[in-house]
């Protein structure tokens, strides 16, 4: 086997071990929901990762759902036309929402969608393996035995290194790895939760004893509340922003812009603008520093239409130094909503 020649540059990225596992995570991920294969197709999708990866970002996300299946597919093209050593990312992808076919064994957590499913999202993204396969929700139609087994068995077929959920309960967390002691299986090592400055009380408290307990990782979402956090919302939705292009999917946070409680975010976010102003960034910067000022934050997963927002948004890490106690006091007062 020749030597391969290493194409990664860590620059000043931060690396965080994936809780109980070995596997070391950039605290600054990018994932490609509603972006890659939605609104973003060809040179852009690989103009974004390359980005990403000059920033020293090792971890890419993705999920068989997103654009039912499109996302993979660029994210696939992206990276072999990239070739970076496979050992030089980690590469994750959700099974559970399926790809929009009509076949009731095409979604769901049963041990043949499990293994099925993760066998298509390989063929889109054209790699053997991923690290990590999520299940992208909980299914109350399979036992808890049987989705730990369907899990382990990926990993024992060489299609994943570890497993994790997406928005599970931490009771549910707790009973797959109950099962998984039971029966000798593999356990979830990470979840993946919607996480930001707006969207604390299941990361903060519900999952506080599994950090604890289990050195529970976490690859969080929607750090910048879908835009909110950027301050582009503060007067009104430009065009071609995410709350304009994917109106549908977005109507309840359109909506919710109008409400009391949404003008009350935007103020929010305009006196945070001041401090990320004082520190020398930018809001969308001291929202993502915020997030993975957090230690539990194991990492914190961009989203980016444009090569310029992951350039801007990976100056976080310059400003994750600066948050100080005093700062993060600053920032509580403002918030005031830390469960
Ligand atoms: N497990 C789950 O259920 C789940 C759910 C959602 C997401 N995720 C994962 O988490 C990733 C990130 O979530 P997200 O995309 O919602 O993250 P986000 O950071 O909350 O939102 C990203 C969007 O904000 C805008 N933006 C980002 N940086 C900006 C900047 N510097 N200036 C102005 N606008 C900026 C861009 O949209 P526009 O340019 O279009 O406005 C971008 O696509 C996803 O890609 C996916 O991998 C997982």
């Amino acid at each position: 086997m020749p030597a391969v020649e290493t194409k990664f540059d860590p620059k000043d990225m931060e690396f965080r071990r994936l809780g109980p596992a070995g596997l070391k995570v950039s605290v600054l991920s990018l994932g490609g929901w509603l972006t890659y294969g939605g609104t973003q197709k060809g040179s852009i999708v690989k103009d974004c990762m390359q980005a990403a990866w000059d920033n020293g970002i090792n971890f890419y996300d993705t999920a068989e759902a997103y654009a039912a299946g499109e996302c993979e597919l660029e994210m696939g093209n992206a990276l072999k036309e990239l070739a970076w050593p496979r050992d030089e990312f980690v590469l994750s992808t959700k099974i559970f929402f399926g790809t929009q076919r009509k076949e009731p064994n095409t979604r769901g957590l049963s041990k043949k969608h499990i293994v099925e499913g993760l066998k298509d999202s390989l063929a889109r993204l054209q790699t053997p393996y991923v690290d990590i396969v999520f299940a992208h929700r909980h299914d109350p139609d399979v036992s808890m035995k049987e989705i730990v087994e369907a899990f382990t068995q990926t990993i024992n077929m060489n299609l994943a290194y570890y497993w994790g959920t997406s928005e599970w309960s931490a009771e549910q967390i707790q009973e797959a790895i109950d099962i998984a002691e039971k029966y000798h299986l593999i356990a979830p090592i990470a979840e993946q939760p919607q996480y930001n400055a707006f969207h604390r009380e299941r990361f903060e408290k519900e999952y506080a004893p599994l950090y604890e307990k289990h050195q529970l990782a976490t690859t969080i979402w929607s750090p910048l509340a879908s835009g909110m956090l950027t301050g582009k919302y503060n007067d009104g939705i430009p065009e071609g922003s995410r709350f304009a292009n994917n109106s549908g999917m977005m109507s309840s946070n359109i909506e919710a812009l109008k409400t009391e409680e949404g003008k009350t975010k935007i103020k929010k976010v305009k006196e945070m603008t001041k401090i990320a102003e004082e520190l020398g960034g930018t809001m969308a910067q001291l929202a993502l520093a915020w997030a993975a000022k957090n230690k539990n934050v194991s990492t914190v997963i961009l989203g980016a239409t444009k090569p310029e927002q992951v350039h801007d948004n990976c100056g976080a890490i310059k400003l994750l130094p600066k948050l100080t106690p005093e700062i993060m006091e600053k920032i509580e007062g403002i918030l005031a909503n830390k469960p």
